[in-house]
């Protein structure tokens, strides 16, 4: 048991959390890694994945920020997600049970899933696609995403998932930077009881860009869809073939060989293909969800996030296949058709861990206790919160009323280029609400100043990590200098590699970590990660626009809403109707998710000399802040 001299609002975890806990000791394992990162994750790798060939160096930084893991090794994750249990008693044991959102259930063992993952594979193989070639993967929460996302790893092909909640310029653009060969997509996806027409955004989309030569369509809401002919072929179709053999062979893959890419907002300019590999990821992921969230036979596991996103990749799909787990995925909206859908789910398929992000929480606390009240939680033994900060008044609402006072929050801090937990608390850790405590063993962090220098306790300060680790990107696909340029190089000394992660943070004086958030244009709504740079443009494509500037400012739900101001072109009526008009082409152009909340127009933007709007400065006007230093502005 912990000691209890932490300072601030403290939660020690309950005796059983301690005693049933398979999680070893925080701290004797933090120190093993410190005193030697490699033989930590060399042991790890060894014990726990089968590897075609050994590797020959456990971590190479010979051309660092270019690390390289288990270097020479030789695997596929596949390999070990699904084709490795299907020889021990797990080939009968349920991978994923799905629900719909009209309430239709699906269940698939580790044996069946294999099968249907070896059949798209096959089918993909038969279309031409290779090792390295990319696949965009647009669609809804169904198990064929899942199964179309193994079968590109099985064969070797790299996955870029767009995520279904993005519309045709998002697509668009994402497709032609991958220079993907084949696209996947359902016809719909079903949304608050609605239909998300996929098939029509991805025929918009490819019209833009005729790369693609063939589209495969899972056919899940069964309206009619255009159908291109010699481009588009109809899964069920594809399945009927003698080309869809279950028994397709799993590509031997290098450990540094791409697994997918998967865009992501960053600082300027278009979304970032960010890179992670078979080896390294595989290995990271699995290993964070196991140690963080005590997986154990018998649990049932719920990932309540998008597969489109990393965390649905990192912990829907591979870690916990990769762990012999089973998983609940769910299609459609928490509150459909009413505000207690989660907690049915919950207590109908019996939940052991659940875990999703603050502004769901947010979301389905508004509609009061009675909805929770109504269902039998007590199956969950562990929650977890990702996405952004969570306000510590929604952690005291899903820690009593949810997790009934016994399930401790497991609060971690990541992202899409760390692809796995990076701070976080293990179930022992004594919890602070807000607060992702502490860097997982092996990971060394620090929050900095614009030197680089560490800063006191409690000071906010940039928040750097300077420790490779396995799951780390590798690269952004097709521009390696702009991956040194984002992240390495703006505090990297001294022969010293230290990557910044764009958020900004505290240490307290127990050494706790509380992030902040994003000290660039990445915007996160409801937890989405969005970029300023992408509705900009979306706006500025609308013919009455000639400028925009966007920003984040922050909203009790949704963490962040988005604030756009415009500039008209001559002779344009600045009009409530044009607002509305400007906020619904956003959200056709880049997605629902996008669309600002207010459209303001203006006569002229903040920006420096050299042109670059000063967001900095639209905040603090917006927030009614001191707007700082303004000896960079460019005069009217
Ligand atoms: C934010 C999501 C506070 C942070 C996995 C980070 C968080 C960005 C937390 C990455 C957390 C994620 N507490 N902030 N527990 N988790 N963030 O790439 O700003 O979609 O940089 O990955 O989300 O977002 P991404």
């Amino acid at each position: 048991m912990a000691e209890r001299t932490l300072n601030g609002e403290v939660y020690y975890p309950a005796e059983d959390i301690v005693s049933n806990s398979n999680v070893p000791d925080r701290a004797a394992v933090t120190q093993a890694a410190e005193s030697d990162l490699a033989g930590f994750w060399n042991q790890i790798a060894e014990e726990n994945y089968e590897w075609f060939e050994p590797w020959h160096t456990t971590l190479d930084s010979s051309e660092a920020p270019f690390f390289k893991w288990f270097v020479g090794a030789k695997t596929n994750i596949v390999h070990n997600a699904l084709d490795r249990h299907i020889k021990t008693w797990r080939r009968n044991k349920v991978a994923l049970i799905w629900e719909g959102e009209p309430g239709d259930r699906r269940t698939l063992t580790y044996h069946q899933l294999h099968r249907q993952v070896g059949r798209m594979a096959s089918v993909l193989r038969a279309m031409g696609v290779r090792k390295g070639d990319r696949v965009t993967i647009y669609m809804g929460r169904v198990p064929e995403i899942v199964i179309a996302m193994l079968a590109c790893a099985k064969l070797g092909a790299i996955h870029s998932v767009v995520y279904g909640g993005f519309s045709v310029e998002a697509l668009h653009g994402r497709i032609e930077d991958s220079h993907s060969k084949v696209a996947i997509t359902c016809d719909g996806a079903w949304l608050r009881g609605n239909i998300v027409p996929l098939k029509d955004i991805m025929d918009e989309a490819l019209h833009r860009s005729p790369t693609v030569q063939n589209v495969i369509v899972v056919k899940r809401t069964g309206q009619e869809v255009h159908m291109e002919p010699g481009r588009d072929l109809w899964y069920h179709d594809l399945l009927n073939l003698p080309i869809a053999d279950p028994y397709c062979e799993t590509e031997v893959m290098d450990a540094e060989d791409p697994l997918f890419i998967l865009y992501t907002s960053g600082t300027t300019g278009r979304p970032k293909a960010i890179l992670h590999t078979h080896g390294g990821y595989m290995v990271g992921t699995s290993t964070t969800l196991r140690t963080v969230f005590d997986i154990k036979e018998d649990d049932v596991w719920w990932c309540a996030a998008d597969p489109g996103w990393i965390t649905g990749h990192s912990y829907i799909v591979y870690a916990p296949l990769i762990l012999g787990a089973t998983s609940l995925m769910y299609e459609g909206a928490p509150t459909h058709p009413f505000p207690d859908r989660w907690w049915k789910l919950v207590e109908e398929h019996g939940v052991t861990i659940l875990y999703t992000a603050p502004t769901a929480i947010r979301g389905l606390m508004r509609f009061g206790e009675s909805w929770p009240e109504r269902h039998d939680l007590s199956s969950l033994r562990l929650l977890g919160s990702v996405g952004e900060p969570i306000n510590p008044e929604a952690w005291r609402w899903y820690h009593r009323v949810i997790g009934k006072e016994r399930a401790p929050i497991m609060d971690t801090w990541w992202q899409t280029e760390t692809g796995n937990f990076m701070i976080t608390p293990m179930p022992e850790t004594p919890l602070k609400p807000g607060s992702a405590s502490l860097a997982f063993p092996g990971v060394k962090l620090d929050v900095v100043d614009e030197e680089g220098d560490p800063v006191p306790a409690n000071e906010e300060g940039y928040l750097v990590i300077t420790t490779p680790w396995p799951a780390m990107m590798r690269t952004l696909f097709g521009d390696p200098d702009r991956y040194v340029s984002t992240y390495w190089e703006r505090f990297s000394k001294d022969g010293e590699w230290i990557y910044m992660t764009g958020d900004s943070a505290k240490r307290d004086e127990d050494g706790y970590i509380w992030v902040i958030g994003r000290v660039d244009d990445v915007i996160k709504v409801s937890g989405y990660r969005l970029g300023t740079a992408e509705i900009e443009s979306a706006l500025v494509s609308h013919p009455t626009v000639a400028e925009a500037g966007v920003i984040g400012v922050p909203d009790e739900l949704k963490g962040n809403i988005i604030k756009a101001y415009c500039i008209l072109r001559q002779g344009i009526e600045p009009t409530a109707k044009l607002a509305d008009t400007l906020r619904e082409h956003v959200g056709y152009e880049v997605g629902p998710i996008a669309k600002p909340a207010t459209v303001e127009f203006v006569n002229s933007l903040p920006k420096t000399r050299s042109g670059k709007i000063m967001r900095r400065v639209l905040r603090a006007r917006a927030l009614g802040q001191d707007e700082g230093d303004l000896s960079t502005l460019q005069p009217d």
